[in-house]
């Protein structure tokens, strides 16, 4: 991502988790969203899957241009796909190639301190393997809340969760469902 960081905003961490909302964004995405990214899944620092319970796909930097519309770094919901293809191989069992609800987090991680803006995607589903350097697609529907700085891991690891739900609560508006069938996504593979 280019090292150029949306400002954060001034928000105090606790006073933000004691009052989260359960579904967020209106009932029909709104602009800037649907926002669409496509690229090779990346490795990022590891962290995610061991430290957290929640392993991450990361994308390229030059995969990241279309969330340039959007001005906070934070924590959005959608859909993702892998293909299940690897250098011409199918590698991958077919449930893993469909589309799932998925969060992503895109910013510097205030908890790790990380120098430069990423945007890491936990896609909502359970991979047997790793798919590093498949091709992966993914629609960005809407704004969960902002990166926080956290006093523990454990704290992270619970909003995390929170995140999830809060996700798949709000996909599951017709509004939002339609964005799973997207013709941008390789519908040969339907989910389930
Ligand atoms: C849904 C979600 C929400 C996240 N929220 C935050 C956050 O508020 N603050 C933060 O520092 N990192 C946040 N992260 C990023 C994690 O810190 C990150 O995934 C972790 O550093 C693993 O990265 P790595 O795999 O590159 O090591 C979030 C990650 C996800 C998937």
């Amino acid at each position: 991502m280019a090292s150029e960081e949306p400002a954060a905003a001034p928000i105090s961490t606790e006073s933000f988790r004691a009052n989260r909302p359960d579904i967020v964004g209106p009932e029909v995405p709104q602009k800037p969203f649907p926002i669409h990214l496509s690229g090779a899944v990346q490795h990022g620092f590891g962290r995610g899957g061991k430290d957290l319970g929640c392993p991450t796909a990361n994308l390229p930097d030059e995969s990241m241009t279309p969330m340039s519309s959007v001005t906070e770094a934070g924590v959005y919901y959608g859909y993702a796909q892998v293909s299940r293809e690897k250098d011409g191989q199918v590698i991958l069992p077919e449930e893993d190639g469909r589309v799932h609800p998925m969060v992503m987090s895109l910013g510097t991680n205030p908890f790790y301190k990380n120098k430069n803006m990423s945007a890491e995607i936990h896609i909502l589903h359970h991979f047997k393997s790793d798919f590093y350097g498949h091709p992966m697609k993914a629609v960005v529907l809407g704004y969960i809340r902002p990166q926080l700085d956290y006093t523990s891991r454990e704290a992270l690891i619970e909003d995390i969760e929170t995140d999830k739900r809060v996700a798949l609560k709000s996909l599951a508006r017709p509004a939002y469902e339609t964005y799973r069938v997207d013709g941008f996504f390789d519908l040969n593979n339907m989910f389930s």
